[in-house]
């Protein structure tokens, strides 16, 4: 029996050959890099950021003339946790080069000498150190940056989720990160952030410590036209056909929202059968399907919700896109409290993520979930 791998891949490294478009990006990021220039990337999540970056990483320009590193502090609440994980990123992309390594590590990084440790089952080496142990950490993380300056390569260093730095509690994090970064020379950094508002703060207010240090990259959709060819190729190498038009309703759908088109052309391409051609019929069937997949999650998230915070939920996806929310009319079309309390319960599920605001229109963030409910509430999305 063939086995086919799925080329519409809906999480971790996306290889090269399922790769979709993004070649002017990429060229933005390596060009930005190799000048030695640090760049922040903004997007809604599962747009691509990660994807573009760890593409990047991936290309001959980079690869052959750095080491590269990529943290996500979407889970860390404190300088030490940040210290914590990019310590071990170093660390673990570093330890196969040896013991030299490690001896040079450890020496300039002496602080997390604690760290070393043997692993009792291989003997090999592992970095194991829990985050009260890090005493001091703004002290260790300048022997990091130290550690970083004085390394045989240049080095990139990718920070993902970077608005969360604001939510750390400890004073001055900005200030402090900010002074390390612009003293290095050996180092650029690529800052990537999902929540846009918080991310334009640290790099375009002109009081805070990072302004104008970066260059900024918006990253959109893949366009329709790109990612058309790029579905109906990978349907082709397979023996299956997908029409221009079904891929079009589908990317429209989700507005070319990657990590959601993936998903169903990575179902699509499983149900469709060699030699057959993917119909609107199966499609609808797969979406509706898919959407319903997660239902126990939209349950649960809809049952923590307050009532006003509902009400307002359900009109902004009988909507699609919401604009005036605020305003008399629309507040009387969806039966709504008052212009108040439709104001904080805005602002409550933006805090959540469960609603994004675009220049005051609003849309539910999850893709699939505002689908389900315009199911419920609405007109639905059936074609
Ligand atoms: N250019 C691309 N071609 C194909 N798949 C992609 C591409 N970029 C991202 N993806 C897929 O979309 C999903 C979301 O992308 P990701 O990079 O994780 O988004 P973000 O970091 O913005 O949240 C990933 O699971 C990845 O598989
Ligand atoms: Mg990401």
């Amino acid at each position: 029996m063939r086995t086919v791998t799925n080329p519409f891949i809906t999480g971790g490294y996306v290889p090269e050959e399922y790769f979709c478009d993004r070649v002017q990006e990429s060229k933005e990021v390596i060009r930005t890099l190799s000048n030695g220039n640090n760049l922040a990337i903004i997007s809604p999540r599962r747009m691509g950021k990660t994807g573009l970056i760890e593409h990047c990483f991936h290309q001959p320009e980079i690869r052959d003339h750095n080491y590269t590193f990529f943290i996500d502090i979407y889970a860390t609440d404190t300088l030490k946790e940040f210290v914590y994980k990019l310590g071990k990123e170093i660390f673990d992309t570093l330890k196969p080069k040896g013991k030299q390594f490690l001896d040079g590590f450890f020496s300039m990084i002496s602080s997390l000498r604690p760290a070393f440790k043997l692993d009792s089952a291989t003997g090999s080496p592992t970095f194991d150190i829990g985050i009260g142990e890090i005493h001091q950490a703004a002290f260790t993380l300048e022997e990091i940056f130290k550690y970083l300056e004085s390394a045989d390569r240049q080095c990139v260093v990718a920070i993902d989720e970077f608005q969360q730095i604001g939510k750390y509690p400890e004073k001055n994090i900005e200030a402090i990160l900010r002074t390390h970064i612009q003293k290095c020379k050996n180092t650029s950094f690529i800052f990537a952030g999902s929540q846009r508002h918080l991310m334009q703060n640290i790099f375009f207010s002109s009081s805070r410590p990072f302004y104008q240090s970066v260059s900024l990259l918006q990253l959109d959709a893949i366009s329709e036209e790109e990612y058309i060819r790029f579905v109906r190729k990978h349907f082709a190498n397979d023996k299956k056909d997908i029409s221009a038009e079904l891929v079009s309703k589908i990317y429209l759908l989700f507005e070319g929202h990657t990590w959601y088109v993936q998903n169903i052309f990575n179902e699509l391409f499983s149900l469709t059968a060699e030699n057959e051609t993917c119909t609107f019929a199966l499609a609808q069937e797969a979406i509706a399907n898919k959407i319903d997949s997660y239902r126990p999650l939209y349950q649960s998230t809809l049952s923590l919700l307050p009532e006003r915070q509902k009400e307002i939920l359900y009109a902004i996806a009988k909507e699609g896109k919401a604009s005036g929310v605020t305003s008399g009319p629309f507040i009387k079309k969806h039966g709504l409290l008052s212009q108040s309390s439709v104001q904080t319960a805005v602002k409550q599920l933006l805090d959540k993520e469960i609603i994004t605001s675009e220049e005051n229109v609003y849309q539910v963030y999850d893709r699939f979930f505002g689908l389900w409910l315009s199911n419920l509430y609405g007109t639905g999305w059936r074609w």
